[in-house]
């Protein structure tokens, strides 16, 4: 994989569009991220047309059912080969060693073991919205409640925001992959995230992927702003 630790979040249910950005970003990021909006409008041909570009995919669908229905998912989605996928770590200990079992099954078929990651607490979530579905304490003690479930149950990595990779990095390791979107470069606009940080600032913490949207996607143009923010980055 690229040591671009940028994985711009293809957020469209235009196929021309998103087939427009993977192209134009093609260097400029380490990889592409595919969530709900791209994958449930075009489903699996609709990934292959941009895996087509050849950048590593980061296949975003937050899995969340029962352990069985998850592996199933996995298993499914396995010919896709993304290099990463994840769950929802609320799911539990024992769907998350499902799915991470489910992801293990892609090698003897002889196709990629994607890194299976877990996602913690939704990064446009602060404590009050916590709070309002029962949760106590704070986001930063949920996140990594469940980010030490993910590590004991199968999982490479947790997707987590910024203000949590010093503390997850101190009790989790260095191997442990921290994903973290909620990324906003000096000055751009906040919009629905909530518990953000600057690139750079995120990447001296100890996060291994960014993971960046609508600061590159609604750019002007939308290359040089993923190339701006490289270079605030240290190799
Ligand atoms: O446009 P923006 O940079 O806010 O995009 C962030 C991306 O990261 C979106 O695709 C969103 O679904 C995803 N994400 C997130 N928070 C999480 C997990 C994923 O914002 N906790």
């Amino acid at each position: 994989m690229s040591t671009n630790p940028i994985f711009c979040a293809i957020d469209t249910p235009d196929t021309a569009r998103a087939c427009a950005l993977a192209e134009s970003l093609g260097g400029a990021v380490g990889g592409l991220k595919i969530g709900l909006e791209y994958f449930n409008a075009h489903g699996m041909a609709g990934y292959q047309k941009l895996a087509a570009f050849e950048t590593p995919i980061f296949l975003d669908l937050k899995l969340h059912d029962i352990p069985n229905t998850v592996a199933s998912a996995v298993r499914a989605l396995a010919p896709l080969q993304p290099a990463l996928l994840n769950v929802h770590a609320g799911g539990g200990a024992a769907m998350m060693q499902a799915a991470s079992d489910a992801a293990q099954e892609a090698k003897d078929k002889g196709l990629r073991v994607p890194a299976m990651l877990g996602v913690t607490i939704m990064t446009s979530l602060a404590d009050a919205d916590l709070h309002q579905m029962g949760i106590a304490g704070t986001a930063q003690e949920q996140v990594l409640r469940l980010a030490h479930l993910a590590q004991k149950n199968g999982m490479d990595g947790v997707v987590c925001s910024a203000h949590e990779i010093a503390i997850l990095r101190a009790e989790l390791g260095p191997d442990f992959k921290l994903i973290v979107p909620g990324i906003r470069p000096a000055g751009s606009a906040t919009q629905d995230q909530k518990r953000v940080m600057t690139p750079a600032e995120a990447q001296k913490v100890g996060a291994d992927i960014l993971v960046i949207g609508r600061p590159i996607t609604g750019a002007d143009a939308p290359r040089q702003a993923a190339l701006d923010i490289a270079a605030q980055l240290s190799a």
